[in-house]
């Protein structure tokens, strides 16, 4: 789908359903790709230049913000790669960013959000990871920017209760499970019958795509249980502040 039209359709969606919505482009590390989103529309993009040396990452990060702001549209950007899960003894020792590169990192740039490796990776865990707060709470001293936790996915609900006890931990961020969930809704139309070719008649897709469907819901609504404050989530983009 062409980004803008997507931009339309789930703003239209989101409006009939009344909920607030905010359009994010996810670890992109393509220059023309991160405009071409801020052009179509989107609320926010996150430039990922982690694998980069810290300078080029600050480099990189400023030019996109530049752009962006001047379109009203957020930026979250991203110190220390947070990598992809591996075996068990490597998810309890997963790197994390170092405090020197994100004090220099947050000194020199002007974002919105701000994501760090803090221990967590994105995938599944093998192991239990190990969460490093001190320095969620540390960089919580240094700005008052939204921080962001990546790799979501197989954190316990303790895990997540004592992330959102950071009073700056402001999304977190879930994919995994959710494609886990668009698996389910699959396999649950095969052991319900729904892809049986039926003689002369195919079979009914649209009966799988809700399938699919609510098997995500699902996931959505157990998660949104126990992410939810208390007075309701709030989204709000520069250009709702504009
Ligand atoms: P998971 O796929 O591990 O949930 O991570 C999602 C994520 O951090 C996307 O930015």
């Amino acid at each position: 789908m062409d980004r803008a039209e997507f931009a339309a359709h789930v703003r239209s969606l989101a409006e009939k359903q009344g909920v607030p919505l905010y359009l994010h482009l996810d670890h992109c590390k393509d220059m023309a790709l991160l405009r071409a989103a801020v052009d179509a529309g989107w609320d926010s993009v996150m430039v990922d230049a982690s694998a980069l040396p810290l300078a080029e990452n600050i480099a990189m990060t400023n030019k996109i913000a530049a752009y962006a702001h001047a379109h009203g549209v957020h930026v979250e950007a991203e110190v220390g790669q947070i990598g992809k899960t591996g075996r068990a003894e490597e998810d309890a020792g997963i790197p994390v960013a170092s405090m020197e590169d994100i004090r220099a990192f947050l000194r020199a740039t002007d974002i919105d959000l701000f994501a760090a490796a803090i221990g967590t990776a994105h995938g599944l865990y093998h192991g239990t990871p190990v969460l490093h707060h001190d320095m969620i709470e540390e960089i919580g001293y240094l700005t008052d920017l939204p921080f962001v936790i990546h790799g979501g996915t197989g954190l316990s609900d303790d895990m997540f209760r004592a992330l959102l006890a950071h009073p700056n931990v402001k999304k977190i961020n879930i994919s995994t499970e959710v494609k886990q969930a668009y698996r389910r809704g699959i396999l649950a139309s095969i052991d319900e019958g729904l892809l049986q070719v039926m003689t002369g008649q195919g079979f009914e897709a649209t009966a799988v795509a809700a399938r699919i469907a609510e098997s995500i819901r699902t996931m959505a609504e157990e998660k949104l249980a126990l992410l939810r404050p208390a007075d309701g989530i709030k989204a709000e983009g520069r250009r709702g502040q504009q």
